[in-house]
């Protein structure tokens, strides 16, 4: 039996793909509850129950299990459009502001979910904060010849930022387009998303951060009632 962790990402992986209809364009995300929806998705193809899907990874990881799984894949330049895009995060705020990027990929799943006609993220309950960057810190994709330079920069505005460093590789984590990944905690939370967004994105060296604003049109949380997961749809409060 899985831990009650994973018990709440496999319901919210297989709601979310109950959410998948014949011909779509999707757009697949990136980390462990991503790779679940993935997994359902494939085991629905391989039976026939869902035919004619075409998706977008959003990042190396996603292509990998996509091939194991034969689901078809395009790229993101080869789309008009996606149907839906479903993803993991980090931190979902009330108003459905995220924080995303634990595994380095946030730069591909902002373009996915940004093409998305609808996003759908999926959680467990531990996912859930009042207010971001309080307790995970917020990832910023640098081009590696600025890294130095951005770190001084974000100081300047507030924020302390650690160089991600890789585990079974020496030296920093390298994302899948090559840059490094800056891990940065602002005093105090994140008390304005979206401007904080424009603001780290401003910074010249700097890629995308995991600040996801404003995309995000539903959230599935994964919980544990009388030992049993189930899935509950959250509803948006105002920011
Ligand atoms: C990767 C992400 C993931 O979606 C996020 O880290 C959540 O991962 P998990 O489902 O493993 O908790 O943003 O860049």
């Amino acid at each position: 039996m899985a831990d009650l962790q994973t018990q709440m990402k496999q319901a919210v992986a297989d709601a979310a793909v109950e959410q998948i209809k014949n011909g779509m364009v999707l757009g697949l995300g990136s980390g462990s509850t991503a790779a679940l929806m993935i997994r359902a998705l494939g085991a629905k193809l391989a039976s026939g129950e869902l035919k004619n899907i075409v998706g977008v990874t959003t990042s190396f990881q996603g292509e990998v299990l996509a091939a194991e799984l034969n689901i078809p894949l395009l790229s993101l330049n080869a789309v008009d459009r996606i149907d839906l895009a479903i993803d993991g995060a980090d931190e979902v705020d009330p108003s459905f502001q995220l924080i995303k990027g634990g595994g380095a990929c946030h730069v591909q799943e902002k373009l996915v979910a940004a093409m998305a006609d609808r996003f759908v993220v999926v959680v467990d309950s531990t996912k859930l904060v009042d207010r971001l960057n309080l307790d995970f810190l917020l990832p910023v994709e640098v081009l590696p010849g600025a890294w130095r330079q951005v770190q001084k920069t974000l100081a300047s505005m507030g924020g302390s930022a650690e160089l991600r460093m890789a585990q079974r590789k020496a030296g920093p984590v390298v994302t899948d387009q090559g840059n490094l990944v800056l891990d940065v905690k602002l005093n105090g939370g994140i008390d304005d998303p979206a401007s904080l967004e424009k603001s780290i994105n401003n910074i010249p060296g700097v890629l995308e951060n995991g600040l996801f604003v404003n995309l995000t049109d539903e959230v599935l949380v994964g919980e544990i009632s009388d030992g049993v997961a189930g899935v509950r749809s959250l509803d948006r409060r105002p920011s």
